[in-house]
């Protein structure tokens, strides 16, 4: 059994977030582990309220998984405030946590600011450089590179210039750019690929980029290379949007368990 771990928040409506990363864990057949950094009372309309942790006791959650179980892979999701993000930054560089995908959850897909310019900056000097991969949406690769992102082309610019900030490779994802397909842009380093799955139709897509840098976690933790790990990953989220249903009245979420319920 392989161990995986998400340090993120907690998104009470059940979408996003840590809740999210467990189930996409599980369904890929691991051992889901986690460190929370903040609490949010959110449904599938918005937040209402939220407040992060001490950054010792997110540390503690790290070093005490970390000190006990073999970590395959981790992910980190929304880290809520610079003291957090250097505290994981610094976990990250002392213990064993296997590869790093970092989702730098920094501005919604409704375009609000998450983290102040502090913490932004904690994340380019301290955690990029730490990253197994990078995966920024639109609007963070903007925010990271101070520049727009708005289409294919820029999109294959932005993650090349992304790479020089330090992390190994970059998934600049393209979900709020209109078209058939929804498609992202890897670059590792070495080459740039478009990865791209056809756009599916639907409201519900809370969590669709917490969904995708766990399963791209979980393959790693399985020994998929990384442009496999991803383009799987594109395919596991995009048959979990096919069968995304509504609970609230706002975005529901994906079907992170498809692959245990196949034939439903
Ligand atoms: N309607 C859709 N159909 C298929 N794929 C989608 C759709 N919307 C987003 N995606 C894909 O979902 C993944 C997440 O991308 P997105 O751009 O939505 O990230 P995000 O803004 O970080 O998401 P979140 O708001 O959940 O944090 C990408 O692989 C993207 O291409
Ligand atoms: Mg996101």
């Amino acid at each position: 059994m392989q161990v995986v771990l998400t340090i993120a928040g907690s998104d009470s409506g059940g979408g996003a977030g840590i809740q999210a990363d467990l189930l996409t864990f599980a369904a890929h057949g691991l051992h889901g582990t986690s460190a929370i950094t903040a609490v949010t009372a959110q449904n599938s309309v918005g937040v209402s309220d939220w407040a992060a942790i001490t950054s010792r006791l997110v540390v503690a959650q790290i070093e005490a998984v970390a000190g006990d179980m073999r970590v395959a892979a981790t992910k980190t999701g929304m880290l809520a405030n610079a003291e957090i993000i250097v505290a994981v930054a610094d976990a990250a560089g002392r213990l064993a946590l296997g590869p790093l995908v970092v989702d730098p959850v920094m501005v919604a897909k409704s375009g609000d600011r998450l983290l102040d310019a502090e913490a932004e900056r904690a994340y380019v000097t301290r955690l990029l450089p730490q990253a197994t991969l990078l995966t920024p949406n639109l609007l963070e690769a903007e925010a990271l590179l101070g520049r727009p992102v708005r289409d294919l082309p820029a999109m294959r610019e932005a993650a090349r210039a992304l790479h020089a900030l330090g992390p190994r490779a970059v998934l600049v994802k393209g979900g709020a750019l209109p078209g058939a397909d929804a498609t992202d842009v890897l670059f590792d380093g070495d080459t740039v690929v478009d990865v791209s799955a056809p756009r599916v139709e639907t409201r519900n897509t809370h969590g669709t980029g917490c969904t995708l840098s766990a399963a791209i976690a979980s393959r790693l933790a399985l020994g998929d290379g990384l442009l496999e790990a991803v383009r799987g990953a594109k395919a596991y989220l995009t048959e979990a949007l096919r069968r995304s249903y509504t609970v609230g009245h706002g975005r529901g979420p994906v079907d992170h368990l498809h692959p245990l319920s196949r034939g439903r």
